[in-house]
């Protein structure tokens, strides 16, 4: 049994007009992560990837099918068992601006999935918030902040230290490295790996490459569909959908003064972070 279990899962929006047709965002999706394995999932903008995400943490009520962790059927769970499967999965949002309370202390933010948990006292609770924050890169006293008093790529990196503070089986990241510049991306991405050893994972980007880097295997979405997925390597050197080529075929043309190939053949242009971070 895997730890996750995504089966014929569709999810469908009204749209905001009554003239226009429903927007089907997940269509009849099957996906599977086994406890400790990194899934990355890559697809063009709008294909479904943050709605796929949302509907397993049910942040989204899915149309039809089932979302089963660790056994446990998610569809119809009331809020108190959900709370306490929530505990077991740590969620990065896509959208850091608007995943803190912006009246909350970050300490209290960090520490908040946690708060189902009543064996953790208070006190405990800040101490392993403060320990998340450090492992991210932020000083424990950041702690003390408000929201607003971030820049983007700290809020970015309180999410991510929210969403490792309960020691999660499952971390499902949505673009958590999107917009960082490079030092801190390489120091993020080297937190991410370390998580991710013992942790699984469903890590979403729009980056081949990094998916390639991060990913046990890789899937690839269009249109709410999972078109071709297997071992990150094979993927990435032997794409057998016509998505796949162009979205590596969508890869920026390289600087030839600076460009390299990574491990699986394709031309960057950039030093790649992890190797710019030793
Ligand atoms: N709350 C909503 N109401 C209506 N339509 C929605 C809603 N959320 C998403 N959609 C639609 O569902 C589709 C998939 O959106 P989604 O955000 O999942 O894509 P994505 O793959 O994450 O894109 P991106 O790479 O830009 O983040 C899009 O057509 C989008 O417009
Ligand atoms: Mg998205």
């Amino acid at each position: 049994m895997s730890l996750l279990e995504v089966s014929a899962l569709t999810v469908a929006f009204e749209a905001s007009r009554r003239s226009e047709p429903e927007v089907t965002a997940i269509a009849n999706l099957d996906l599977e992560i086994g406890a400790g394995e990194v899934l990355a999932l890559v697809g063009e903008s709008g294909s479904g990837k943050t709605t796929l995400a949302r509907s397993i943490v049910r942040l989204v009520d899915p149309t039809h099918g089932s979302i089963r962790f660790d056994g446990v059927e998610l569809t119809g769970l009331g809020a108190k068992e959900l709370a306490a499967v929530r505990g077991r999965i740590g969620f990065v949002m896509q959208d850091s601006a608007t995943a803190l309370n912006p009246r909350r202390r970050l300490l209290s933010s960090v520490s908040s999935p946690l708060d189902s948990q009543r064996s953790v006292s208070r006190r405990q609770r800040e101490g392993l918030a403060r320990e998340a924050l450090q492992r991210v890169g932020l000083p424990a006293d950041f702690g003390e902040k408000q929201p607003g008093e971030l820049s983007g790529g700290q809020r970015q990196r309180v999410s991510v230290a929210r969403a490792i503070v309960t020691g999660p089986d499952l971390l499902i990241c949505d673009e958590p490295l999107a917009g960082l510049d490079l030092m801190t991306e390489s120091h993020m991405l080297r937190v991410l790996k370390e998580v991710t050893h013992d942790t699984a994972c469903l890590f979403i980007t729009h980056d081949l490459c990094l998916a390639a880097e991060i990913g046990d295997r890789v899937a690839v979405m269009e249109q709410g569909r999972i078109v071709e997925e297997g071992p990150a390597g094979e993927v990435l050197s032997r794409p057998a959908h016509p998505h796949t080529r162009a979205l590596i075929e969508a890869i920026p043309p390289a600087d030839p003064d600076s460009a390299w190939r990574d491990r699986h053949g394709i031309v960057r242009s950039v030093q790649p972070p992890f190797e710019a971070a030793t």
